[in-house]
């Protein structure tokens, strides 16, 4: 997804800007653009990567001031000219925006007739000519933002550069993140906070409906909705967090896929009791007053964290007490749901800024659900809205493909599960029996990452084909579904999961010896079940590859052995063999892994 980045102070803005801006990059983008204000102003925008932005600023530039953005198209195609900064008719007044505005059509017929042109076919323009056409009528800069703000509708991060008041910039933001850095008599302000560090340690989120305006003598925070100013708190920013460098691994995807041990370590760390009969979850214990009566529990998420969603399910009614729901959240918040007090609705996010899982959060909460967040990035969106939650302490998960997120996602589902399930019927034996054998996953993961030479020679022996299916029963089907994503999602070859149950109902009609299948069959309650699957697509030539610690009789073409553990446990062992298979299959098709063609790494639009 795009990122925003304004600077203004005593450094040079544009390499600030350009920094904060390769900070973004991890979030997704097709085009990006700079614009610095000092001696004189200079815009310089490029399709391609900020290291082509670099090169357009051959001269060095004294510039105190500037907006800086990398934009993923949503309205206009990726052209030089829709890249942001957009500007108004005089070249005055620049924006960078992050999100859609989705009545821009009929404020861009209104303007055109008013005379304004025109320079690309996004949606982000309008609020450039908008402000400019406010100033035109006679107000200030300031109420010419405030009433442009109050008249676009849809989710915008924004901020905005008037060259006639060069030492300000004006930020504002509804649904699409936003953060101000605040230095010594300088001031950073980001789409996330890996940039913010580049300056300071101290930061505030902005919140929906809120304005900032930003000059070297301070900043002043308001509502653009009643212009009411807004004491916000200042927050620290762990600059102890994790190094966002890729520290010697090729790519981010290798290095978070390696760092899923450490991952699940994280996200266990002081929530085991002493005496590993429970755990100890500040989120819940907080709300667990409100879950007195609670009788639904609705998991819900997006892309790789609705499979943590789909494995909460299976894991939550298996020692649970509740209706269970996994939904994804795109089709939740259009679903009629009765929500109540009696409803618990969790919403999984790496990012905490996924617009979907987001609007369908807020559509609960404002409906009287309690909610719950289980996120990676402290303080985000997701995370202040809502009533409570936990962070995976995962670390910042860089690459697109989200890897170590899962891993820790599953992980925190477990620590649920036993706090809740020995609230109900769950003795403190059996919780100790599940979480002794939670604390030697890690060791046990680090042993399969120790076989990645068998993963890259399997990827060898596959790598001219172009169609895959993946098949898991029950917890293997979230699996399954993650082997397929993470397959497609970097190496744009057409892969697909079913529960395995289901090949005989259609998809097995596509087997023959040209369509590999990866089967996710563990030592589990339905391992006998699972392996008659594998046979069905044996006899019709079609190639297995069996993912399971135990070695049927029955001949498979490649098994990619895993170590034994507990039914629920061995998710967090099959799903990093499939993590490790994609990237190696991509890695040897030479493809961006990091950045895949047309995704972003936090889906901020809708
Ligand atoms: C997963 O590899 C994808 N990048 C994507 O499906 C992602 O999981 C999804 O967009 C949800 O992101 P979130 O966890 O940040 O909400
Ligand atoms: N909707 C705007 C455009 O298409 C902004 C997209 C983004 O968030 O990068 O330019």
């Amino acid at each position: 997804m795009c990122g925003i980045v304004g600077y203004l102070g005593k450094r040079n803005a544009l390499e600030i800007i350009l920094k904060g801006l390769e900070k973004l990059e991890y979030r997704g983008y097709d085009s990006c653009g700079i614009v610095v204000y000092g001696e004189k102003l200079i815009l310089k925008k490029t399709v391609g990567m900020v290291k082509d932005l670099k090169e357009l600023f051959k001269e060095k530039i004294k510039a105190d001031i500037g907006i800086g953005h990398t934009r993923w198209a949503t309205h206009g195609g990726v052209t030089e000219f829709n890249a942001h900064p957009h500007f108004d008719c005089q070249k005055n007044i620049f924006i960078v925006h992050n999100g859609i505005i989705e009545n821009y059509q009929e404020l861009k017929k209104i303007l055109v007739n008013k005379g304004h042109l025109f320079n690309s076919e996004t949606d982000s323009e309008v609020i450039a000519h908008l402000i400019e056409d406010f100033i035109n009528q006679g107000d200030n800069f300031e109420a010419s933002v405030h009433k442009t703000l109050n008249l676009i509708q849809g989710t915008f991060a924004l901020l905005i550069f008037n060259k006639n008041e060069p030492n300000k910039i004006i930020a504002a933001r509804f649904s699409s993140p936003l953060v101000l850095g605040i230095g010594k008599n300088e001031f950073i302000l980001a789409s996330d906070p890996l940039p913010i560090s580049l300056i300071t340690d101290r930061m505030i989120f902005l919140d929906d409906s809120e304005m900032a305006i930003v000059n070297k003598e301070g900043y002043e925070i308001k509502s653009y909705v009643n212009n009411l100013k807004i004491d916000k708190k200042t927050v620290g920013l762990d600059l102890k967090v994790k190094t966002t460098e890729k520290e010697g691994f090729k790519h981010y995807m290798i290095k978070e896929i390696f760092e899923e041990p450490i991952a699940i370590e994280n996200t266990l760390r002081g929530r085991i009791l002493k005496d590993k009969t429970g755990t100890k979850i500040r989120g819940l214990e907080e709300i667990y007053h409100k879950l007195k009566n609670l009788k639904r529990i609705i998991l819900t998420g997006c892309g790789t964290a609705y499979y943590a969603c789909l494995y909460g399910k299976y894991l939550f009614e298996e020692f649970l007490p509740y209706i269970i729901e996994a939904e994804i959240a795109s089709e939740l918040r259009y679903r009629k749901i009765n929500y109540d007090q009696e409803t618990l609705v969790i919403a999984i996010s790496q990012s905490g800024e996924t617009i979907d899982t987001l609007e369908a959060l807020k559509e609960a909460k404002n409906k009287g659900a309690i909610t719950f967040g289980i996120i990676n990035v402290p303080g985000s969106t997701i995370a202040r809205t809502v009533d409570a939650g936990m962070y995976t302490y995962a670390g910042p998960e860089m690459a697109v493909a989200s890897t170590k997120a899962l891993i820790s996602q599953i992980t925190a589902l477990i620590l649920i599960m036993i706090y809740l399930a020995r609230k109900n019927l769950m003795k403190p034996e059996e919780a100790k029996n599940i979480l002794e054998e939670l604390e030697k996953i890690p060791d046990k993961i680090r042993y399969i990452l120790g076989q990645e030479s068998l993963i890259i020679d399997l990827a060898k022996n596959l790598i001219n084909y172009k169609n895959f299916y993946f098949l898991g029963r029950k917890f293997s089907l979230p699996v399954a579904l993650e082997g397929a994503l993470k397959l497609k999602e970097i190496s744009y070859v057409h892969s697909e999961a079913y529960p395995a149950g289901e090949m005989k109902h259609g998809p097995i009609a596509l087997i023959d010896e040209n369509f590999p299948v990866f089967v996710i069959a563990p030592n589990d309650s339905l391992y006998q079940k699972t392996i008659s699957n594998l046979e069905e697509i044996r006899a019709r030539k079609g190639k297995v590859i069996l993912i399971s610690d135990k070695f049927p009789e029955n001949k498979i073409d490649y098994l990619i052995s895993i170590p034994s553990s507990l039914e629920i446990l061995y998710p967090l062992l099959t799903i990093p063999s499939l993590h490790l298979f994609a990237y190696y299959f991509a890695n040897l098709l030479d493809l961006s892994i990091d950045r895949p063609r047309n995704l972003a790494k936090s889906v901020t639009v809708e």
